[in-house]
């Protein structure tokens, strides 16, 4: 295999400052509305998302995680609470997410503050997930070690005989988080590696500015 000679143009169109939306929330949401119209047939989850934390350590880690809901100034995720992700972000409550929409050539990115939605909220998402997903959270330690994959079985038969269907109660230690972004970046894959990118950042006032940066 010569990974040197992977190698793909980016034609699917152009970015212009003109284009876009003042605001960041409203053009990820243009570009996340696109992004599920040309996934729909694939199957591609186009709220797939990666999240990068930073512990005490100072050691970057990122995984993906589900986009599940938007609000006017927030992406909100569902996770464990005792995760090493959720200890990460204990630790340090600033993260940064990126979606790669392939088939569009196009990268958000995004830089932010993070904190747990209210238990309410998640507990309404809870509530909207199938019985199995349910039971999944009670029976994973997500990220704990554990001896063999017969462990979850087992956890999941108990669990199902504990509770039955509609009737499994919100975990305590699981639930959402919201990301706010202060950086945004709106990548679109040009020929010749002329790529558009655009930046909208806050400095410290509430107004956003963009900025064309060099790809
Ligand atoms: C497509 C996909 C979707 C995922 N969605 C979630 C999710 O929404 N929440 C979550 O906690 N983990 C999700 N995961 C698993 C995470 O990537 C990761 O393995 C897990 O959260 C443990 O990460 P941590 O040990 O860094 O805390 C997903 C993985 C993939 C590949």
């Amino acid at each position: 295999m010569n990974l040197s000679d992977m190698r793909k143009s980016y034609e699917q169109g152009g970015l212009r400052k003109a284009d876009l939306h003042k605001d960041p929330m409203a053009q990820f949401n243009l570009w996340f509305t696109d992004a599920k119209q040309a996934t729909e047939d694939n199957h591609v989850e186009s709220n797939a998302m990666t999240i990068a934390t930073v512990g005490n350590d100072g050691q970057p880690s990122s995984r993906i995680v589900l986009l599940k809901e938007l609000t006017e100034d927030s992406f909100i995720f569902y996770s464990n609470y005792t995760s090493s992700k959720a200890q990460q972000m204990e630790e340090n409550p600033k993260v940064a997410l990126n979606f790669y929409w392939y088939s569009l050539e196009r990268q958000v990115r995004i830089e932010g503050a993070v904190s747990k939605v209210s238990r309410k909220r998640s507990e309404s998402y809870f509530k909207s997930r199938p019985y199995e997903s349910q039971l999944g959270a009670w029976a994973s330690e997500q990220s704990s070690e554990i001896p063999n994959q017969d462990v979850l079985v087992k956890q999941m038969q108990a669990l199902r005989e504990r509770y039955t269907e509609g009737d499994v109660p919100l975990p305590d230690f699981w639930g959402g988080y919201a990301v706010t972004g202060l950086r945004y970046e709106f990548w679109q894959g040009r020929p010749n590696r002329l790529h558009d990118r655009f930046e909208y950042s806050l400095n410290g006032t509430n107004v956003w500015s963009i900025k064309r940066l060099s790809p």
